[in-house]
């Protein structure tokens, strides 16, 4: 594994890894946060290079984005490098699923992980999302939601965040398609929520904007 890879993303059945031969899928103990903060290898990204790529383009020029859900943070370096100099990022994760939660491997990987780029500001949130909710006032300009899977969890953070969401702004859902040689199936939470919500008539108001992999990316219209 290279010592520059800053982080590694998840590759398809047939692309090459990017972690190379070691990369952490093929060595479960390595799957820890630990790992990855000691530097034996690189944050593990749950998306692929191509999801990462469109995260990016969307978070362009944009100057209040949210993210639900940071895991190691490589979603939130994907957006920070996209959005605009003057944005704000909030990031949105309470940290709760670490094995060892006084040393919380998970959230200083993605502390230094969102780090690596330096564009505009960082608010860290640790809270679940559905109580930052209730206090946000905030216009948003783009927001992930990438939290709590369950359909049920899916649903609230879309009835809780996308009025915030301005018109002409964008609500990006992970893991809401089943697509080919992909890791969803149609039992996934944010796909069942996206196909009930969008797929049969849509959400008056919005308009899919692109799909990509297990992407679904939504406008809300002007
Ligand atoms: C699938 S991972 C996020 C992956 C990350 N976006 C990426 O692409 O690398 C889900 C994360 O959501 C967090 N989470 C779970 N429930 C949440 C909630 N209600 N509010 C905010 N974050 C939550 C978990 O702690 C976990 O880090």
């Amino acid at each position: 594994m290279g010592k520059d890879l800053r982080y590694v993303v998840v590759s398809l059945p047939g692309e090459p890894a990017t972690g190379g031969a070691d990369a952490p899928k093929d060595s479960p103990w390595l799957r820890h946060s630990a790992c990855a903060y000691v530097g034996l290898r690189p944050a593990m990204a749950q998306h692929t290079a191509e999801e990462h790529a469109a995260l990016k383009k969307w978070a362009a020029g944009m100057k209040c984005v949210v993210e639900i859900g940071v895991a190691e943070g490589v979603s939130a370096l994907a957006l920070r490098e996209g959005m605009a100099e003057d944005a704000t990022l909030y990031l949105i994760d309470p940290f709760h699923l670490s094995r060892l939660p006084i040393l919380n491997f998970i959230k200083r990987v993605a502390r230094r992980t969102v780090n690596e780029s330096r564009h505009g500001k960082v608010v860290w949130i640790e809270k679940f999302s559905q109580d930052v909710a209730k206090d946000w006032k905030e216009s948003i300009d783009l927001i992930l939601i990438d939290g709590d899977h369950a359909e049920p969890a899916v649903e609230r953070d879309w009835q809780e965040w996308s009025g915030f969401v301005r018109p002409g702004g964008t609500v990006i859902f992970h893991d809401a398609r089943v697509f080919e040689k992909g890791w969803t199936t149609p039992d996934y939470g944010p796909v069942k929520l996206v196909n009930r919500l969008f797929r049969n008539g849509g959400v008056a108001g919005w308009t899919i904007a692109e799909e990509i992999h297990s992407l679904f990316i939504a406008r809300r219209n002007k």
